[in-house]
């Protein structure tokens, strides 16, 4: 699912990646922990198509999302691209405060262009995610669980074939965060989906079915 090879990255001289490779299979519930400022959140944002490496050219860089290439893609084919294989779960919600929780999760779908079919399937995520009677309520509204399932919702409402989470859970209690990450694996057995997720939580990486440690801008 992911294949990357030589990832470099740098802000100014400092350079936060040193040529990390990933291979991730479809499927697969990965974990990557490590100190801050190792380059967690840079790799992820990287494999996720949010952020470029540096002089992929110099160092040929490879990256491969289910076999595509898309670091020459332009912004239109990239969003599309995006939008079609990859959801992103960030460590506070970023829902927009002026629309509801199901306007919310709607909102990736509009992209796509066919909103019809998605009510179904986000009833269905409110269903599974235990949110069925917030529909309707604004972010400030809920609490942080709840907010952090909306978001979920948001990030699986297009069926992504792989899902990125920085630090999913940082930010609930450990009630809510144990049953956020029995969800991933939930919708990994149901859907095969493949999840990439960084975590502090060593209780979340020890049950992941493996555990990248970065250090210093490298997996060791
Ligand atoms: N936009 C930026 N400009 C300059 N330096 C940056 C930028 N983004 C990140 N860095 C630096 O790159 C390094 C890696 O940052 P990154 O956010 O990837 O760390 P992390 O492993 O996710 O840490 P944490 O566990 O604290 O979230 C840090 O030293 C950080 O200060
Ligand atoms: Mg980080």
């Amino acid at each position: 699912m992911i294949q990357a090879k030589n990832i470099h990255k740098f802000y100014g001289d400092l350079e936060v990646l040193k040529g990390v490779d990933v291979h991730i299979k479809k499927g697969e519930v990965v974990s990557i922990v490590g100190e801050s400022g190792a380059g967690k959140s840079t790799l992820l944002q990287i494999l996720g198509t949010l952020d470029l490496p540096s002089q992929p050219q110099q160092f040929q860089t490879e990256i491969l999302i289910d076999g595509q290439s898309f670091m020459n893609m332009k912004d239109k084919e990239l969003s599309k691209f995006r939008n079609q294989n990859i959801g992103f779960v960030f460590q506070f919600h970023q829902l927009l405060p002026e629309f509801t929780a199901l306007e919310n999760v709607l909102l990736p779908t509009r992209i796509s262009g066919k909103n019809e079919e998605f009510l179904d399937k986000a009833y269905s995520l409110f269903e599974d995610l235990k949110i069925i009677d917030r529909l309707h309520h604004k972010p400030n509204e809920l609490s942080g669980g709840e907010a952090q399932r909306v978001a979920v919702a948001r990030a699986l409402i297009n069926s992504p074939k792989i899902i990125f989470a920085d630090e999913p859970t940082g930010n609930l209690d450990s009630k809510n965060a144990d049953d956020l990450h029995q969800l991933f694996f939930d919708l990994r057995d149901k859907y095969n989906q493949t999840f990439v997720i960084v975590t502090h939580n060593n209780k979340l990486a020890e049950v992941t079915d493996r555990k990248l440690v970065m250090k210093d801008g490298l997996i060791l």
